[in-house]
């Protein structure tokens, strides 16, 4: 690859073991992945769990890290500080209420370690998945390089900003060095349309939202889907569009003509590329992604699940407009996921009380995901949830076995009333 003075002083040591280190890891992904450069990136958005967690991203390699491994990193890591914003993605509790989720003393301690020292950095800690409607919202042509795959689809598709689907280790480098390598979404001739989504139904909800992009991630896979025949979608349809196209696909863009900031027109998302192939969502295409997430349905409901990905504030008002004067079944947990921030204004507004009220618990900073897939936390009994969203359907259905409701939120709050389906 080629560098800049600067860069090759990093890489000859010149700021430090740490930052070299970083480079040469960088330099690698990009020479695997035919970067000729490296462009700046001005945003971050990374994932911190624990403090071991952090330390598998660097050296030393080839063996298993000790304890004293550990300790050293962060000592390293102390010194340093991240030169552009950068953000988290949710981690393995909510530090307020960690007894809530079954997680322990000792894991809420390595937690706090990785938390503390991401924080001397200048990491912004916000543990989020929906950095793009909070705290780190990139404009139109912004370099970044992010690691979270709905979170690259919405800066990439709505925002217009330019990021590869990286992992936890390269972002991590490139929130220390500011750069990353110049390849894919960084390149304009990467970003043109190659097959086309003729969506031949109304597409109303947030939910449907949901559906139309599982449909059509599972047909497509790969590629960048230009999508025909919709209107534009709310924020909350956007959020939960990109989720679920990723649950069966792993693609980094979309368009939607008159939507996404690059396509005003259909002919313009194309950029001049003919499309490989038509994918067409109608009714039996509906029919089907229904009955994919929707798994033996009926019956007792351990848990009613909101906020994946993360709630926003509106959907927060939504739901308390809907529990307002009701009370989830004694069996029945009715779970919300969020952000802190979002947490804090819910809690502001009166919308934590209404969601408490109700039986409900609004937690922050983590997710079912990775809670009891990452974490070394005790799962609580899920042989039913009932969920509005696509991303945990599926989750809950291939990582814990359990049977799925996958419903609208009004039915979704019935559920949680009644205690089943
Ligand atoms: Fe976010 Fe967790 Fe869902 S990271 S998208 S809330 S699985």
């Amino acid at each position: 690859m080629q560098l800049t003075s600067e860069q090759k002083r990093i890489l000859d040591g010149a700021e430090g073991p740490l930052l070299q280190e970083c480079m040469a890891s960088l330099i690698k992904c990009g020479e695997a992945l035919g970067a000729a450069d490296f462009v700046p990136v001005t945003s971050v958005h990374t994932s911190i769990l624990n403090l071991p967690y952090l330390a598998n991203c660097f050296g030393p390699r080839g063996r298993e890290l000790t304890e004293a491994d550990v300790r050293a990193l962060r000592e390293r890591l102390s010194k340093q500080r991240v030169p552009v914003r950068t953000t988290t993605n949710p981690g393995m509790m909510d530090l307020e209420q960690w007894r809530l989720t079954g997680s322990d003393d000792a894991a809420r301690q390595t937690v706090q370690e990785a938390l503390d020292t991401a924080r001397q950095c200048g990491i912004l800690t916000t543990f989020s998945c929906i950095p793009y409607l909070t705290d780190n919202i990139p404009a139109l042509g912004e370099h970044c390089a992010w690691a979270e795959t709905s979170a690259v689809m919405y800066a990439n598709s709505f925002l217009g900003a330019r990021t590869n689907r990286e992992s936890y280790e390269t972002s991590i480098y490139s929130a220390l060095l500011g750069i990353t390598p110049n390849y894919g979404m960084h390149l304009p001739e990467n970003r043109r349309g190659t097959d086309l989504v003729d969506v031949r139904i109304p597409v109303r909800t947030t939910r449907e939202w949901g559906m139309m992009g599982y449909y059509a991630g599972g047909v497509l896979g790969l590629g960048i889907p230009v999508f025909r025949n919709l209107t534009r979608p709310s924020m909350e349809d956007a959020k939960q569009f990109c989720s679920a196209i990723n649950v069966p696909a792993g693609m980094s863009m979309v368009h939607i003509a008159g939507v996404t900031p690059e396509a005003p027109t259909e002919e313009a998302a194309f950029g001049g590329n003919t499309p490989r192939r038509v994918c067409v969502y109608d009714k039996a295409a509906r029919r089907s992604v229904e009955g994919h997430l929707n798994r033996d349905p009926h019956g007792k409901v351990d848990m009613v699940y909101f906020g994946c990905p993360h709630a926003t504030l509106y959907e927060l008002k939504e739901l308390a407009r809907l529990l307002e004067g009701r009370h989830a079944a004694p069996d029945t947990k009715l779970w919300v996921m969020t952000t802190g921030s979002i947490k804090a204004a819910a809690d502001r507004l009166g919308y934590g009380d209404v969601i408490r009220a109700a039986g409900g618990e609004l937690i922050s900073d983590g997710c079912l995901n990775i809670f009891y897939n990452y974490g070394t936390a005790t799962r609580p009994k899920i042989d039913r949830i009932a969920t509005n969203s696509v991303k945990q359907a599926f989750s809950v259905q291939r990582a814990f076995g359990s049977k799925t409701v996958f419903a609208e939120p009004e039915i979704c709050v019935e559920i949680a009333v009644e205690g089943g389906y």
